[in-house]
Parts: structure tokens; C-alpha cells; sequence
């Protein structure tokens, strides 16, 4: 490979690999035509020090011999986000923000820049909105301190120059997509350029100590080279998901180095930016149909909070050979799987049936916890059985039919019982992990078959 010159490099756009060749499809992921041509200047991809000097500063150290600093958390005001984080943002880390277009990732960040100038300078460099438009967004969210100063800047070598000089606390980048290198030859956006403007802000957050948030937008096509190639680069992942349309938000950390990564952040867009949700189990069983068939109340557990939400299930007669099957917000491949489950262990006939399962609030949830919601809403739509309106269930459904024991039955209960609900159908193996339960009925149940035996008996 000739150095100095610009070197032609297929990436693909959709994960990142990397191959001096072209391909149809990408043996990273496994996508189709997501292969692009860049051209890569090899000499400009970052050699600053000699060899010597590499070989010198790269000297082992023992455990004992690690200097360890306590750094305080710099606290969002957002008590949502700070979860997320795992507590507050850490001095001097990464964090990217992914997300969808016109999910509100420019307003959640604006809004933190505005809770945490009030004792730090904070700088937020815009490479997508002119100043005004910012402006715009701020007057909705605010007041805001003179301690927030805005760039709206490109160019990735004057951005890191000033960032130098000012020095601030925290800084925003909105978004990584817009950034470019100029001895990148690349168009902006792409997975060189992209991966190089994160090079370059992860040495000035970790020299100077500067916590960085990047914005990175997600595209279905893989068009625009997605934050996913960057994700192995941070400290912290968070992904800002649900409907543009409807008005909850869910911030969910995919990777953080500082704390777990199940919890999740829930806000509402308002017209004045957007609100945390506090009590999200409460919301998300708003307006909930009483003695429908169909719906049954559910818990997971993201992370240390424990979550109520309303599992709908509609089954009907087929009219077609094929009946269909559709499920938004949990695992299609569960739901098929959960019903073969009823057929085969509790005898209930759905082949010729139509089936769609759906978790109200547009939020999607994974935890196998909310098999046995699943099952008793399919169960309660056939048979066309209300399951009672102060009922909740959890637990994991097997093969066989077994209601399977989950983590954590306690916190799920309490939470039950203080949203005011009467009974709890749960893993009888979890019976005796309960230690207390005021003002709820436990009803343990071994199988599929004992489950749908308590809704029969009006639980
Ligand atoms: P934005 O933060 O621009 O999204 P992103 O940066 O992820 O692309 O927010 C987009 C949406 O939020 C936009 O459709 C308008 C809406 N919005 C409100 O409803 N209320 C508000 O106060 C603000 C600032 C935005
Ligand atoms: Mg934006």
C-alpha cells in the first residue's frame, strides 16, 4: 500500500467493516449491498509521535501503583437521565446519544446544557441548526445562563481548537454526522469520517477531562453511516427510542462503563421540551379498558425499576388459510412460540385463528418476565374472559408449559400493590422470595394450565 496516498477502502455503512474489496454482502452483519467505497489517506490516520516515544510512554504499571481519583458525578438535573447514566455524568467521558430523527435528542441535550450551566461552562456546537434556530428551541425550553455558549461549526479541526481554548465543563456535539476531518477525504457522515471525529473527541475527553456528548443519528437504510460503528469507541450508549408520533419517550443505556445498562429514562414531550415521567407505570396504564378480554396488566423489571403495562391480545377467526400474526412492542418469534405453548400444554386451539399482541404506550419490552402476561391476554381474547382489573402477573413461560421463576418478585410486587392492585399471579417458586405483601393476593401457579385456571376462577 503506497503511503501518503488516499487509498481506496470499502466500509460498510451499516456496521463498520472494513475490506479492500467490494462485496454484496457484508460478512460483519450480514447486510446487503451496504458496502461503500472511501478513499482513506493512510499517512493522515494519526501518527504524532515516534516510535521511541510510543515505546517509552507505553510502560506496564502495577495495580497497587494506579493513582485513583474520586470524581464527583456533575448531576443533569434530570433525575431520568442521571439513572441512566448510572448516577450522573462522569468528568471526562464519552457519551452518545442515538436516535431516530426528530426524536428530541437536540432538545434533551439543549435541556441538560441548560440544568448544568447553572455552575459550569458548558459548550454545545451545532453543525445541523443555525444559531436562531437554536434560539428557537431554547425560548420554548427557557431561561438559560450565560455560562452555555453555542458554535455552530463543522469542521472538526477548528471545533477541537476551541474547545482547547475555552475549556468548558461539558460539551455537545450535535451530531457526529455533521462533523468532518479535513484530511478525511470522505464525504461527512460516512464510517471514516465518523470514526476519525470520534477519535478526535474521545482524546480531548479523556486529556482534559471534558465530558463529551455526541449526537448520533440511526437510519433504518443505512444510508448515513450509523452510530453503531462507534458504539465499541464510548463509554456510554444511550438510544432515545419510541414513536415520533406519540408523546413518550424512552432513553435506554445499551453500554455504559460507569453503571448498568438496563435502566431506562422516561419523558414526555411537551410543548415546553421535554418532561421526565415519574411514576411510568402509572401513565402507561392510562386509560385502560376495565372488564375487556384481551388485557392483562404486566411487570418487568428495566434495570432496578420495576414497570406496569398493559398487554393487549386480539384473537380471532381466520379468514384466510394462512391466519396472521402480528405483535408490536414484544418479540413476534415469543408471541408465535407462547401460543404453540397454549395449543400444545393447555389445549387451546388457535391454528385457525388470527392473533396480534400489543404492549399499549408504544414502549417495547423484551423481558421474558412478561411471557405469562402474554399468555393470559391471548387466553383471555379466545375465550373472551375478562381477567380481572386489579390483576397483575409476571413470570417466564418454558416449552413445557412451566411458569418459570424471575428476578426480583419483591420490588414487582410492591410496586403492584402500590398502584392499588389486588392480586398477583406469579411463579409459585417465587412465593417464598415475597418476604411482605399488604394488600395483595398472591396466587403462585406452576404451570400454564394453574394460570389460566386462576383467571377462570375470577383472579
Ligand atoms: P429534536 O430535538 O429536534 O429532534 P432530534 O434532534 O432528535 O432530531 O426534536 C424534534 C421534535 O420535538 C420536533 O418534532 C418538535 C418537538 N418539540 C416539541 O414538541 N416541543 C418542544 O418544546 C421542542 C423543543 C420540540
Ligand atoms: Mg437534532
Amino acid at each position: 500500500m503506497a503511503k501518503g496516498k488516499n487509498v481506496s477502502v470499502y466500509f460498510c455503512q451499516n456496521c463498520g467493516y472494513e475490506s479492500s474489496k467490494w462485496m454484496g454482502q457484508c460478512p460483519g452483519c450480514r447486510e446487503w449491498n451496504t458496502m461503500v467505497e472511501e478513499l482513506v489517506d493512510r499517512k493522515a490516520v494519526g501518527k504524532t509521535k515516534s516510535a521511541a516515544q510510543e515505546l517509552e510512554a507505553a510502560k506496564p504499571a502495577a495495580l497497587s501503583q494506579i493513582q485513583y481519583e474520586h470524581q464527583e458525578r456533575m448531576h443533569t438535573g434530570y433525575g431520568e437521565l442521571d439513572r441512566v447514566l448510572g448516577g450522573g455524568v462522569v468528568p471526562g467521558s464519552l457519551v452518545l446519544v442515538g436516535g431516530d430523527p426528530g426524536i428530541g435528542k437536540s432538545t434533551l441535550l439543549l435541556q441538560v446544557c441548560q440544568k448544568l450551566s447553572q455552575d459550569m461552562d458548558v459548550l454545545y456546537i451545532s453543525g445541523e441548526e443555525s444559531p436562531q434556530q437554536i434560539k428557537m428551541r431554547a425560548e420554548r425550553i427557557g431561561s438559560f445562563s450565560d455560562r452555555l455558549t453555542l458554535l455552530c461549526e463543522t469542521n472538526l479541526d477548528l471545533v477541537s481548537k476551541v474547545i482547547e481554548r475555552e475549556h468548558p465543563s461539558v460539551v455537545m456535539i450535535d451530531s457526529i454526522q455533521t462533523m468532518y476531518k479535513e484530511d478525511v477525504s470522505s464525504a461527512p457522515g460516512s464510517v471514516s469520517q465518523v470514526r476519525e471525529a470520534t477519535g478526535v473527541l474521545l482524546r480531548i475527553a479523556k486529556e482534559k477531562g471534558i465530558a463529551v456528548f455526541i449526537v448520533g443519528h440511526v437510519t433504518k437504510e443505512g444510508v448515513v453511516a450509523g452510530p453503531r460503528v462507534l458504539e465499541h469507541m464510548v463509554d456510554t450508549v444511550l438510544y432515545f427510542e419510541g414513536d415520533r408520533h406519540a408523546v413518550y419517550r424512552i432513553l435506554r443505556g445499551v453500554k455504559n462503563r460507569f453503571g448498568s445498562t438496563n435502566e431506562i429514562g422516561v419523558f414526555e414531550m411537551c410543548e415546553s421540551g421535554l418532561a421526565e415521567v415519574l411514576n411510568p407505570s402509572q401513565v402507561m396504564l392510562n386509560g385502560r379498558p376495565e372488564e375487556a378480554s384481551g388485557s392483562v396488566v404486566a411487570c418487568s423489571m428495566e434495570g432496578t425499576r420495576p414497570m406496569l403495562m398493559e398487554i393487549q391480545a386480539l384473537v380471532c377467526q381466520s379468514n384466510f388459510g394462512m391466519p396472521r400474526r402480528t405483535s408490536a412492542g414484544a418479540d413476534l418469534n415469543r408471541v408465535n412460540l407462547l401460543m404453540a405453548v397454549l395449543e400444545k400444554r393447555a389445549g387451546l386451539s388457535m391454528s385457525n385463528c388470527d392473533a396480534y399482541v400489543n404492549i399499549a404506550g408504544g414502549i417495547r419490552m423484551n423481558e421474558p418476565a412478561i411471557d405469562l402476561g402474554i399468555v393470559l391476554a391471548l387466553f383471555s381474547s379466545l375465550k373472551d374472559k375478562p381477567v380481572g382489573a386489579k390483576t397483575i402477573c409476571f413470570g417466564e413461560v418454558g416449552l413445557s408449559g412451566e411458569v418459570r421463576a424471575v428476578s426480583m418478585p419483591q420490588q414487582r410486587v410492591a410496586e403492584a400493590a402500590k398502584l392499588g392492585f389486588e392480586v398477583c399471579i406469579l411463579p409459585a417458586v417465587c412465593l417464598e422470595l415475597v418476604k411482605e405483601a399488604q394488600g395483595i393476593k398472591l396466587v403462585g401457579v406452576a404451570n400454564v394450565r394453574e394460570a389460566i385456571g386462576a383467571v377462570l376462577r375470577g383472579c
